[in-house]
């Protein structure tokens, strides 16, 4: 453990907006083009962390997180035993996809803070030898961007950077074709010209807030290049690409004819082209020293086939490993996955990067606290299911731990979603008008959307705002609430109250994590072991001694004989391993 405080003391006051970070990090602050460590392929079994900025801690008082917030709780990141940071967009935005809709790439949005904060905690994560990834959005603008305002106005540069088309039908009144959002409606907003008759038609493959970006633009091409430059030169190590498999669409834009974008090729999505991008972002990526890193988040469809296009050598070094997010707490399914990914990364040499959760998604201990999927859901069919099946949270919460004890044993990179070291339930029952997700708005309302994953972080006391922001801003005034409510069973789920309990979730990640650093840098492929029962998984990692071991059946199942238990999601007593509990071991040891 680091000499860097874990909880600061309850809800401490914090005066002024600009945090006190801890001496030690002060003293070691790096040059910022310095990134920590040793080791050029860090990336490639770290462990990162995302944060949601809105979420983790609130330094100002204004009831959102922002960047003074992160860099005073950077010793928690630090204490859990994360290699890298991962911040969701931080960049100026009217926020109405969470930042995904981008006004200035350059900027940090006045709600989070200003460049220069946001470059004292690239330093100072730095000097506690964690690396910073930042999220970019190539596919996409806000509709507030200057270059989509001056669209609008009718400067036709700034139009051939995004994709207008005149509408079908005798007066255009039709949209350019049948693509659907990604938030529900069509993917076409349609226009007015500066002098208020109806125009052209725009892209937008998620909200109308967000259109499209024309990559067939060397303009766009460039400005995203430079974008990279711009944070890469401030001494970030690597960039979450968002929408990898968008950007390109298939020339002429034409129909989907009803192919589901999800299961089939779609001329918006997964087209050959945007290879050309990655090659060139490679290409930048390796010219700095470290090269800079990417993850992309890409859900091609033929996901076995197509997604390691993406991984070639010279394009992006590794994509998210989604599949963990929706496969049934089963034993089959599980192995399946496992092993689907580990033959895609026999195809490319990239390492899997495994995730149990994310901000789009239902949080783990809510997924696994209702009965298991006989095939795979997806976000909206676990949401839909919410009214009518009572979730079953202490069993939740015990399959996400044993899940997390999986993951963490497998070869790769362990992503770690905020709050997820805690525990942390998805928020089912945020009133209809506190939610702020665009998927809500544009159901009608029906859908709850994802607001339940990115409640803000209890840290510390007995009642919301659960330490997530100071009982006072700068000038005295009280700290208003968090900008999404907090369920008052988190009381026994802040950071304090799980601090120094061996028996949480915290000190069960932070064993965890420490564990892998120790027995698993280093560690060879898997191998599957014999395992008592098909409900059970075991493996273990070629050139260590440690084996892991996992029950997903509804029964006790026992543990090598002699073995020795390192590290286990929950109680294991006399060689037994309880239903929904994982454990590592070390045999003959
Ligand atoms: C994927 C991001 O993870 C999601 O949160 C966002 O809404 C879309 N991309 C659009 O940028």
């Amino acid at each position: 453990m680091s000499g860097v405080s874990t909880v600061p003391g309850p809800d401490a006051a914090r005066p002024t907006p600009e945090p006190t970070p801890d001496p030690a990090i002060d003293a070691a602050v790096a040059p910022l083009e310095v990134a920590p460590g040793a080791g050029r392929e860090w990336w490639r079994s770290a462990v990162v962390y995302q944060v949601v900025l809105r979420s983790f801690a609130d330094g100002d008082g204004d009831g959102v997180g922002d960047v003074a917030g992160l860099r005073s709780r950077l010793g928690h990141l630090h204490d859990l035993g994360v290699d890298a940071v991962w911040v969701n967009p931080w960049y100026a935005s009217p926020m109405v996809d969470a930042g995904y809709d981008v006004a200035d790439y350059r900027a940090i949005d006045p709600a989070y803070g200003t460049l220069e904060e946001a470059e004292a905690l690239v330093r100072e994560a730095h000097a506690l030898g964690m690396r910073v990834l930042l999220d970019v959005v190539p596919n996409h603008t806000s509709d507030q961007h200057a270059w989509f305002r001056a669209a609008l106005a009718g400067d036709e540069a700034a139009r051939a950077r995004y994709l207008f088309r005149p509408g079908r039908g005798a007066h255009g009144e039709l949209p350019p074709n049948d693509w659907e959002s990604c938030f529900r409606g069509p993917a076409w907003t349609r226009t007015r010209t500066p002098d208020g008759e109806p125009g052209e038609w725009y892209l937008h493959m998620f909200a109308p807030e967000q259109p499209d970006l024309d990559w067939s633009s060397r303009e766009v091409a460039e400005e995203m290049l430079d974008v990279l430059r711009f944070w890469f030169d401030r001494g970030v190590d690597g960039f979450r690409v968002d929408v990898a498999h968008g950007l390109v669409k298939a020339p002429g834009l034409p129909d989907a004819e009803g192919r589901d974008r999800r299961t089939q090729e779609h001329p918006g999505w997964d087209q050959d082209e945007v290879h050309d991008v990655w090659r060139e972002w490679r290409a930048l990526a390796d010219t700095y020293d470290p090269p800079r890193v990417f993850v992309a988040e890409a859900w091609p469809a033929r996901r076995t086939e197509r997604l390691p296009l993406y991984l070639r050598p010279d394009e992006l070094h590794t994509a998210f490993e989604f599949e963990p997010l929706h496969v049934a707490w089963r034993a089959r399914p599980w192995r399946d996955v496992v092993d689907r990914s580990l033959a895609m990364g026999e195809l490319t040499g990239a390492p899997c990067a495994w995730v149990l959760t994310n901000h789009d998604v239902v949080r783990q201990a809510t997924r696994y606290a209702r009965s298991q999927w006989e095939v795979k859901g997806t976000n909206e069919t676990e949401r839909a299911r919410w009214p009518t099946e009572v979730p079953d949270l202490a069993l939740g919460r015990r399959r996400a731990r044993a899940a997390v004890v999986l993951t963490a044993a497998l070869p790769g990179v362990l992503y770690v979603y905020l709050g997820e070291e805690l525990g942390l339930d998805e928020v089912e029952d945020i009133p209809a008008e506190r939610r702020v997700d665009p998927i809500h708005r544009r159901s009608g309302g029906t859908d709850p959307g994802r607001d339940g994953s990115r409640v803000p972080l209890p840290w510390s006391g007995d009642a919301p705002p659960f330490g997530f922001s100071p009982p006072m801003t700068a000038d005295g005034s009280p700290g208003a609430a968090p900008w999404l409510p907090q369920p008052a069973r988190w009381a026994a789920l802040t950071a304090q109250a799980q601090d120094g309990d061996p028996a949480s979730t915290l000190s069960l990640y932070r064993r965890l994590l420490a564990l892998r650093r120790e027995r698993l840098a280093g560690a060879g492929p898997l191998r599957w072991l014999d395992a008592p029962s098909p409900d059970v998984l075991a493996l273990a990692r070629e050139g260590t001694d440690l084996q892991c071991w996992v029950n997903l059946g509804d029964g006790p199942a026992a543990l090598p004989e002699g073995c020795r238990v390192l590290v286990s999601s929950g109680p294991v007593e006399g060689g037994v391993l309880p239903a929904d509990t994982a454990a590592w071991v070390v045999v003959g040891a």
